[in-house]
C-alpha cells in the first residue's frame, strides 16, 4: 500500500520505517527541512536501536523516502498517518495546532479517497475535529475521507521491537472500509508473516489482538493506558518511601505483589520516578481532558505529585549523608530518562541536576548517549568522558539512569577517586552487597541495603 507518514519524530520515523519493512511504500513527510536533509544524507535525527539499519535498508529497496513537499507525499497515498508532536501547553493541555494544520493540508490536496489515521497522542474527540476539518477544507471532487484512531504503544529504546511484536493493535473506526484498510496495513504483523529484523530466529508466537473500537474509545485507550502505568509507578514509589521508613525492602514487596497475575510484575520498579515525553505530558493532558468534561481526576493529580516528589526524596537522601549541600561535588551517572535512548525530555536526571545546582552543588555528569542533548539544555554542568571522571573528587554519586554498563564499572577505582564514597542508587539497580564490600556507603530508593 502507498502510505504517507507525517512527522519524523520518534513515533513517525519508527512507524514509517517499520511499515516499509513489512512491505508498504512509505513517504515520510516533515516540515523541518533540516531533519529531512539529515535523513537524505544518511544521518539519523534520533538514536533508537535497530532503526538506522532499517532506514538504510528500506531506502535502498526503494520502499522508504523522505520529503518536506506535502503534495509529493500526500498525492499518491491511500492512507496518511498523522504522527506530529502534541506538546503540552502552559495549562497542561495538548497543543493540537500541528495536527490541525496537517489535517487542513490533507483536506486541500486530496482528490481521491483517503484514510486519515491519528497516531499522535490526542485528547478524546480529536477524531471528530479532524473529520469536520477535512470536510471544511476539502475542494472540488475531494471529500471522500475516513478517519481512524490507531494509538501507538511504542516504548523508546525498544520501539522497533514493540512495532513488530505488539500485544495489541487498537483501531478506532466508524465503518468497515476503514477497519479493512487498517487490517490490510497490519496484515503481515497480524499473520506474523514478516522477517523479524530484531531477532534472527523469531519464535512463533500468538498473533497480536486486533481490537476494533469506535474512535473515541481508541483515543481514550491511549491516555488511560499511560495514566494507569504511571499510577503503578507512583504507587510503588510511595511503597518505597514507606519501606525506607520501616526498614523493609521495596524490591521484595514488588516481587510479592507482582506474582499475583491480577497485579503483574511490570512497572513496579521504584526509583527517581517516570520521565520521558509520554507519561508526564499525557498525565497532565488527561487530567485536563477529564476536567473539561466535568470530571475531577484527583487520583491522577496525586500520581503526578508523587512523581514530582521523587526528586525531593533523592535530594534529602544526599543531604542526610553530606549535611550541607552548598559547595559539594555530586556526580550523576545517566542523563536519559531511561536507558537505551538519547532522549532527555522530562528526564528525572535533569530535574535532579537543576535541584542540586539550586542547592549550590557542583555537578558532573556522564551518559553514554544523551550527553550531547543534555549539554544543550544544561550547559553549566561539567560533562565527563566516562563514569570514573564523574566520580573524581566527588562527595556523592547518583545513579540516575540504569544503563547496563554502569553495573560493570570498575567500582574499586571509582571509590578510590571519590572524596567520600557515597552512592545513591536512584534506580535500585546496582549490586548493593558488592559496593558495600568495596567500602561504599550505599543508599537506594526503598531498598534494604544493610
Ligand atoms: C511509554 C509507554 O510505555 C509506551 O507504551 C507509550 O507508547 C509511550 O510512553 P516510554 O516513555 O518510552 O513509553 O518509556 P517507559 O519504558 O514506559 O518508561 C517511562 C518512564 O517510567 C521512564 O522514565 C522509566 O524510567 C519509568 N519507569 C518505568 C519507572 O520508574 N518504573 C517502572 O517500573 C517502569
Amino acid at each position: 500500500m502507498n502510505i504517507c507518514v507525517v512527522g519524523t519524530g520518534y513515533v513517525g520515523l519508527v512507524t514509517g520505517t517499520c511499515l516499509a519493512e513489512i512491505g508498504h511504500r512509505v513517504i515520510c513527510l516533515d516540515n523541518d527541512e533540516e531533519k529531512i536533509r539529515v535523513l537524505h544524507a544518511g544521518g539519523m535525527p534520533i538514536f533508537e536501536p535497530h532503526l538506522e539499519e532499517l532506514v538504510q535498508g528500506n531506502r535502498q529497496k526503494g520502499r522508504l523516502s523522505f520529503t518536506s513537499d506535502f503534495s509529493r507525499a500526500n498525492d499518491g497515498s491511500e492512507a496518511v498517518f498523522i504522527c506530529v508532536g502534541t506538546p503540552p501547553l502552559e495549562n497542561g493541555e495538548a497543543d493540537l495546532s500541528a495536527v490541525e494544520k496537517v489535517t487542513r493540508e490533507v483536506a486541500c490536496r486530496t482528490k481521491a479517497y483517503k484514510l486519515v489515521i491519528e497516531k499522535s497522542t490526542v485528547p478524546v474527540q480529536t477524531g471528530e475535529h479532524i473529520f469536520r476539518t477535512l470536510r471544511m477544507y476539502c475542494r472540488g471532487e475531494g471529500g471522500d475521507f475516513d478517519v481512524a484512531s490507531n494509538p501507538e504503544f511504542l516504548r523508546e529504546g525498544s520501539a522497533v521491537e514493540d512495532f513488530f511484536h505488539p500485544e495489541r493493535i487498537v483501531v478506532g473506526v466508524e465503518n468497515p472500509r476503514a477497519e479493512n484498510l487498517l487490517r490490510e496495513i497490519y496484515r503481515p504483523i497480524l499473520e506474523r508473516n514478516f522477517r523479524c529484523p530484531v531477532h534472527a530466529s523469531c519464535p512463533p508466537g500468538p498473533s497480536p489482538h486486533f481490537l476494533v473500537t469506535d474512535i473515541k474509545s481508541a483515543e481514550l485507550i491511549k491516555h488511560a493506558s499511560n495514566s494507569f502505568l504511571a499510577t503503578k509507578i507512583s504507587f510503588i514509589n510511595s511503597i518505597a518511601d514507606l519501606c525506607t521508613k520501616v526498614g523493609a525492602d521495596v524490591e521484595m514487596v514488588a516481587r510479592g505483589m507482582g506474582l499475583d497475575p491480577r497485579i503483574g510484575k511490570d512497572f513496579l520498579k521504584a526509583g527517581l520516578g517516570f520521565g520521558g515525553f509520554c507519561f508526564p505530558k499525557d498525565l497532565q493532558a488527561f487530567v485536563r481532558i477529564a476536567e473539561k468534561n466535568g470530571y475531577d481526576f484527583g487520583l491522577l493529580k496525586e500520581v503526578e505529585k508523587i512523581n514530582k516528589r521523587r526528586i525531593e526524596v533523592a535530594v534529602e537522601k544526599i543531604r542526610t549523608e553530606l549535611w550541607v549541600l552548598q559547595g559539594k561535588t555530586v556526580g550523576i551517572l545517566g542523563l536519559a530518562f531511561k536507558p537505551h535512548t538519547d532522549d532527555i525530555r522530562f528526564s528525572p536526571a535533569l530535574e535532579l541536576i537543576r535541584r542540586l545546582k539550586k542547592e549550590g552543588c557542583r555537578v558532573r555528569a556522564f551518559d553514554p548517549k544523551a550527553q550531547e542533548r543534555a549539554s544543550k539544555e544544561l550547559p553549566d554542568v561539567e560533562y565527563a568522558a566516562n563514569a570514573a571522571q564523574v566520580a573524581e573528587g566527588s562527595e556523592a554519586l547518583v545513579l540516575a539512569t540504569e544503563w547496563p554498563e554502569f553495573r560493570e564499572l570498575d567500582w574499586e577505582k571509582i571509590r578510590e577517586v571519590m572524596v567520600h564514597p557515597f552512592i545513591l542508587d536512584g534506580r535500585n539497580f546496582l549490586e548493593a552487597g558488592k559496593l558495600q564490600t568495596l567500602g561504599f556507603r550505599y543508599e537506594a530508593m526503598g531498598r534494604r541495603s544493610g
